[in-house]
């Protein structure tokens, strides 16, 4: 009896304990946030509104022309070359093979990133575009760490593997990935990027005994499926997610969805290792470096020592 009444004191301990600590490092976090605060680019009137519905309810959704960041113009050049290879692909797993990744991506068909590099850089120079660091910058608050681009196609299949299941991303305490369609996503169908808004996540926080893997089925019984918000949108839309704050996840599609995704999070990420298992590593030694400025180069983080000479 003693002995039950011992474990239980040592786990109430563990738990308290851990609960310091996290109110330490978010105390610390937010202290960092304040001091860097007077550094933050100033936004114009589409960025404030990009920042303040993020802030809100985890997501904003604009479109790649609305958003008028000087690199657009050599992006939208390239995503039509992205979409013929994606289209080349085959869409029956042997993709495995060749892939750069070591997993995550057993339900869709992704560009390498040493391809991405060589094919069409732009993808990944959009991503450290001025004007996207601005608004990154203003999301997270802190100095960023840019991890690069993602594209791909995903199977349809049915299945619900990987990040389709409902999940939060776990590489740092704040991480802003941008989505963007490179098809049309016009209805449920299309697999569009899912959420549950912000002030719903403290519902959705029994679900700590599911290791962050969650079906619809019990996601339903938390948070209605009237409360789910779908983001629909033709090509070119662009998706702001503070994706480690909301469960989102990509409905299972019933027709192929190509989409891009870059994302970021602070230089000092909580899970560095899981940071790089889905950066761009293997791209930036193909990334031509001459013309990035200082700014673009201290965003790449520890990755620009993979920059070529
Ligand atoms: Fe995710």
């Amino acid at each position: 009896m003693q002995l039950v009444g011992n474990q239980l004191g040592q786990r109430v301990v563990r738990k308290l304990r851990r609960e310091v600590n996290e109110a330490v490092e978010r105390t610390n976090y937010r202290f960092r946030q304040m001091r860097y605060a007077h550094k933050l680019p100033e936004l114009d009137e589409l960025g404030k509104r990009i920042v303040r519905e993020v802030n809100e309810t985890g997501i904003s959704i604009v479109h790649l022309d609305e958003l008028n960041a000087p690199s657009n113009a050599d992006l939208k050049a390239a995503i039509p070359r992205a979409l013929e290879d994606l289209d080349r692909m085959p869409l029956d797993g042997s993709h495995l093979e060749g892939m750069e990744y070591d997993k995550g991506f057993e339900h869709c068909v992704p560009l390498n990133p040493t391809h991405i590099a060589k094919n069409y850089p732009e993808f990944y120079m959009w991503g450290l575009d001025e004007r996207v660091l601005d608004i990154i910058d203003n999301l997270i608050g802190l100095p960023i760490a840019y991890h690069g681009v993602q594209a791909r196609k995903e199977f349809v299949d049915g299945s619900v593997r990987g990040s389709r299941h409902w999940h939060r991303d776990s590489e740092d305490r704040n991480i802003i990935r941008i989505n963007m369609y490179l098809r049309d996503v016009l209805d449920n169908d299309g697999g569009p990027f899912e959420y549950v808004p912000r002030n719903l996540t403290p519902h959705a926080k029994r679900f700590s005994g599911f290791e962050g893997r969650i079906d619809d089925d019990v996601m339903r019984k938390v948070i209605p499926e009237s409360q789910w918000r779908q983001c629909i949108g033709p090509a070119g839309t662009v998706i702001f997610g503070a994706v480690a704050k909301i469960y989102h996840h990509g409905r299972v599609p019933k027709r192929p969805r190509c989409a891009a995704a870059w994302y970021y999070t602070t230089r000092q990420p909580t899970r560095e290792a899981l940071c790089r298992e889905f950066s761009f590593e293997r791209g930036i030694p193909f990334i031509d470096p001459a013309g990035l400025t200082h700014r673009q180069r201290e965003c790449l983080w520890d990755y620009a020592e993979l920059l070529p000479e």
